[in-house]
């Protein structure tokens, strides 16, 4: 990823937009690069694909996974699908919403240190409940379970800074 301050929409864009290349794929690979996708390329990317700003921002706005805004520090994604659910989800992302102070689903991704995401079943439906950190997948998660994690991830991230 790179840093994010030297982003030129123009020159994302032309790296990025083949032809015959799909809007979508283009968004993916952008964020890939950029780790979100910089609203300043809607106009050039618009531009480049023949579509209205309004079609460009609409597909970035449907899909969860594109992010307008660099990503929070320690990413929580929590399943709050059935079988999760059935396994105390809701009692432990209300526990995380208190330790952190954060709230699911909101616009955490101003440079917060901790941004928490619902998603919809990370396939340990067995090891319920489930949640990825930092991409690191974590199962049967308590909430003292989730304080260690947090502990741990949020640790993680200083060294790396
Ligand atoms: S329902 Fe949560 S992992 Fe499948």
């Amino acid at each position: 990823m790179n840093n994010t301050n030297t982003v030129v929409p123009e020159e994302v864009v032309q790296r990025h937009a083949r032809p015959g290349m799909s809007l979508l794929a283009i968004l993916h690979a952008i964020q890939d690069e950029t780790g979100f996708v910089p609203p300043e390329v809607v106009g050039p990317l618009a531009k480049a694909l023949n579509l209205s700003r309004a079609e460009v921002h609409g597909v970035i706005s449907y899909y969860h996974h594109f992010r307008t805004q660099p990503a929070a520090r320690v990413t929580v994604q929590l399943c709050r699908a059935e079988a999760c659910r059935s396994m105390g989800t809701e009692a432990l992302a209300k526990h995380i919403e208190a330790r952190t102070g954060c709230r699911f689903d909101a616009d955490h991704s101003h440079g917060d240190a901790v941004g928490l995401e619902s998603v919809y079943c990370l396939g340990q439906c067995a090891l319920s409940p489930a949640m990825m950190v930092n991409d690191t997948l974590h199962a049967k998660v308590t909430p003292e379970k989730f304080d260690a994690i947090l502990a741990a991830a949020s640790q993680c991230v200083e060294e790396t800074v």
